[in-house]
């Protein structure tokens, strides 16, 4: 296990200005309006420039069945946006009134997470509301078909009862939780959404974005208060 942190945690180093750089090689290399064309072009940076945290082509097509079933006017929120690909991956497949809020804390983020999708031609299905997940959560209204939860591990549990707490679930309302693998400590969220009551569960394996190590995702389908 240490062996398979130390080589994760050295694929992150210096992927503070990784989104900026992500967005001017999108930029160069992706045909316009072509989500795909977006998504093959981070993974191409991710595998041969530099390791971005995208959710990835792996677990990546876990999550596009999840938002699928949820049905092509879903409206959908996700905590943790970054270089925009599970956004890409979430909203191309929308239609009508469906529509994706995605709630970034990083200014740098944020700022390349929006001119990603401008290339991808996504930006009328996707809001990206700079700001910490804590702050934004209490000003949604509505409720959520879907909830794809990928920033600070240790959040997840409080900002899924905030969610909560402000009504934004709604019964058949499905969480999707990346990163709950044995490397990433998400035994505080794992222990509530098991246990709570609230939720159906299902745990799917998987690995780590572009690489071999082993993580999970947690699929929790909301029963209701
Ligand atoms: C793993 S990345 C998200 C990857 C993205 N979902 C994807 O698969 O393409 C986690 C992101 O969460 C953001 N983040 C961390 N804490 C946050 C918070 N409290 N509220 C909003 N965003 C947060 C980080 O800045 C980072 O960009």
């Amino acid at each position: 296990m240490a062996d398979e942190w130390n080589e994760l945690r050295g694929k992150l180093e210096g992927l503070e200005e990784r989104p900026t750089e992500a967005l001017a090689y999108v930029r160069e290399h992706a045909q316009a309006g072509d989500p795909n064309s977006v998504l093959a072009t981070l993974d191409d940076f991710a595998v041969n420039h530099g390791f971005l945290i995208n959710v990835g082509p792996v677990k990546g097509k876990i999550l596009e069945a999840e938002v699928a079933a949820a049905g092509a006017e879903a409206r959908i929120l996700e905590l943790g946006c970054y270089c925009a690909y599970s956004a890409i991956l979430m909203a191309k497949g929308l239609e009508g009134s469906g529509h994706l809020t995605s709630i970034e804390s990083s200014e740098i983020s944020t700022s390349a997470a929006t001119g990603i999708l401008e290339v991808a031609g996504l930006t009328h299905r996707v809001d990206v509301v700079h700001g910490t997940s804590s702050d934004v959560i209490p000003t949604l209204e509505g409720s959520f078909d879907f909830v794809f939860l990928d920033h600070w591990k240790d959040l997840y549990e409080p900002d899924l009862r905030a969610i909560e707490s402000a009504g934004l679930l709604h019964e058949g309302s499905v969480v999707f939780a990346d990163n709950v693998g044995p490397l990433f400590g998400a035994d505080q969220y794992l222990g509530y959404v098991r246990s709570c009551g609230h939720y159906e569960n299902r745990s799917l394996q998987s690995t780590v974005e572009y690489t071999e190590l082993e993580d999970a995702v947690e699929i929790s389908t909301y029963r209701g208060a």
